[in-house]
C-alpha cells in the first residue's frame, strides 16, 4: 500500500521497527493497566477512570481519562521512535515500575510536557500548535539543520485539516456517487444489521490469523470481537458508550472516551453509510491524492464534538477506500486509519471484505469471509458488562 504520508521505503521500515518493538511492550502493557484498573474501578462507578485515580506517579498529565492518558504514551513513543522501556524500567508485568522516576528520558519527557504547554500559551493561545511530533519526528534528538538528500525529495504529509480546493466536484456529489456505487440510496437503506466473520492478523506478536466476528445493527451499534491466544478483545460502541475489553485484564473493561469515543462512534454509523452526509458536518473537498497508483477524492468532515475525519474515495469506483479520522490528546493529535478494499456485493449493498486499522500502536488486517446481512442481534452483544 501506498503511504501518503510515509512514502520513503527507509523511513517506513524504521518505522516498522520501531512500531513493533513498541507493540511487543504494549502487549504485555495491557495486563498491566488492567491491574491498576483493578483496585480502583469499583470505587469510580460511573465516571470514567482520570490517569491519577489509577496510576501511581501522575504529576503532569492529570485530569484526563486513562485511555487518553494511554494515548499520550502512544503519541510519546512515536513522536520520539522509543518503545515503552526507552523511558520506564524493563519489567515483566510488575505494574509499580512504571510508576518509577528512574530514566532520565521519563523525566526529560515531563519537563518536555511542561515546555510544549508553556510554547503554545506564550506564543499561540493555547492552541495545540507545537506538539513532541513537531520537534522529534520519530527521532530522540531533534534535528538542527536542513538535511539536504530530504529537502529533495521530500515525502508528502498533509495537514491534519484539508484547504478547500477549488474546481474540485463538491462534497455532495462525492458522497452521492459514493451511494449509487455501493448499490444506490434505497438499497443501502435497507441495510439495518449484519454479522460479518473472517479473521485478522495483528502486527508484531498477534502475526497469525485469528478468527473475527463484527455484529452491526443500524443506525451505530457495532461490536468487533479478535479471538486471541490469550481470550477474547473486543470492541464496542452501542450507541451511546464505547470501551474495550482486552485479555489478560482482571477487570477487562476499559471505557473510552472524548473524542476517541467519537471516532469508535463514526466507524460504527459508517457501517451504514445511508446518513453519511449527516453523521459528520462542514464537509470541504480537498485535492486530489494518490493512494496505491490511483487517484482518490479527500473529503473532509467534522464529527459534533469537534474531531477531523478525512475521508479518500477511488475517483474512477466512487467507492470509499480510506478514513483517516483523529483523537485528541493533551499532547498531540492520535491518528487512525482504516483501509478498505476488496468491495463484494451483499445483498444488493458493496461491501468491504478487507480492511486494515491502523494507529499509533498497532495495525489490524481484517479479511472478512462470510456477511450475514438483515438478521436479528442479540442485545447482550452491546451490552456494558458489569
Ligand atoms: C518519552 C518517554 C516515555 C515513553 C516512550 C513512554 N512513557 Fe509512559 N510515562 C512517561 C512519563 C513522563 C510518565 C509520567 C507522566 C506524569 O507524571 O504525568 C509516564 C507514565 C506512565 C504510566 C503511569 C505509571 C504510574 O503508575 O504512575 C504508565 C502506565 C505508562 N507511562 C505506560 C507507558 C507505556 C505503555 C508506554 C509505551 C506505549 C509508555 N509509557 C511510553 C514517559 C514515557
Ligand atoms: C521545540 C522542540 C521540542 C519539542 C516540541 C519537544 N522536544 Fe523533546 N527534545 C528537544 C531537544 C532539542 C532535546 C535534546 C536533544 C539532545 O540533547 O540531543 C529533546 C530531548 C528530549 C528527550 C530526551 C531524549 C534522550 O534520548 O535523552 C525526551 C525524552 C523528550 N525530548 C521528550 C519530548 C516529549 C515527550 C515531547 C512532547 C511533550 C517533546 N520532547 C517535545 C526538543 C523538543
Amino acid at each position: 500500500m501506498e503511504m501518503t504520508v510515509m512514502n520513503h521505503k527507509d523511513t517506513e521500515t524504521q518505522w516498522h521497527r520501531d512500531a513493533r518493538s513498541r507493540i511487543l511492550v504494549c502487549a504485555r502493557l495491557c495486563a498491566i493497566v488492567s491491574l491498576c484498573l483493578c483496585g480502583s474501578l469499583l470505587a469510580l462507578a460511573q465516571r470514567p477512570p482520570l490517569a491519577e485515580d489509577v496510576f501511581k506517579n501522575v504529576q503532569v498529565l492529570k485530569g484526563i481519562p486513562v485511555d487518553e492518558f494511554m494515548n499520550t504514551m502512544g503519541v510519546f513513543s512515536a513522536a520520539l521512535g522509543m518503545s515503552c522501556e526507552d523511558c520506564h524500567a524493563s519489567n515483566d508485568a510488575k505494574w509499580e515500575n512504571y510508576a518509577l522516576d528512574t530514566s532520565p528520558k521519563k523525566r526529560m519527557a515531563r519537563r518536555m510536557v511542561q515546555m510544549v504547554t508553556t510554547i503554545n500559551k506564550d506564543n499561540f493561545g493555547g492552541r495545540q500548535m507545537v506538539t513532541c511530533w513537531s520537534c522529534h519526528r520519530g527521532s530522540d534528538h531533534p534535528k538542527i539543520t536542513p538535511d539536504l538528500s530530504a529537502l529533495y525529495n521530500r515525502p508528502d504529509e498533509p495537514d491534519d485539516t484539508i484547504a478547500p480546493a477549488p474546481n474540485e466536484p463538491s462534497a455532495d456529489e462525492i458522497l452521492d456517487k459514493y451511494i449509487r456505487a455501493l448499490g444506490g440510496a434505497q438499497r443501502v437503506g435497507s441495510l439495518t444489521s449484519f454479522i460479518a466473520k473472517g479473521t485478522s492478523v495483528g502486527y508484531g506478536p498477534e502475526g497469525t490469523p485469528r478468527p473475527i466476528e463484527i455484529y452491526a445493527k443500524a443506525p451505530n451499534q457495532r461490536t468487533t470481537t479478535i479471538h486471541t491466544q490469550n481470550g477474547d478483545s473486543t470492541t464496542v460502541y452501542n450507541g451511546t458508550a464505547g470501551w474495550i475489553a482486552a485479555p489478560l485484564r482482571p477487570v477487562p473493561v476499559l471505557p473510552i472516551s472524548g473524542s476517541a469515543l467519537e471516532g469508535v462512534k463514526l466507524d460504527a454509523e459508517l457501517a451504514f453509510p445511508a446518513r453519511i452526509k449527516q453523521i459528520l458536518g462542514k464537509w470541504h473537498v480537498g485535492f486530489p491524492v494518490t493512494i496505491d497508483d490511483k487517484e482518490a477524492q479527500v473529503v473532509q468532515g467534522t464529527a459534533p464534538g469537534g474531531s477531523l475525519a478525512t475521508l479518500y474515495f477511488d475517483s474512477e469506483s466512487g467507492l470509499l477506500i480510506r478514513i483517516l479520522r483523529y483523537s485528541d490528546s493533551v499532547v498531540g493529535r492520535t491518528p487512525t486509519q482504516v483501509d478498505y478494499s476488496d468491495y463484494r456485493d451483499v445483498a444488493g449493498v458493496k461491501m468491504p471484505f478487507r480492511f486494515t486499522v491502523s494507529w499509533l500502536d498497532g495495525k489490524e488486517n481484517f479479511s472478512i469471509t462470510e456477511i450475514q446481512p438483515n438478521v436479528p442481534i442479540d442485545a447482550a452483544k452491546f451490552a456494558q458488562p458489569k
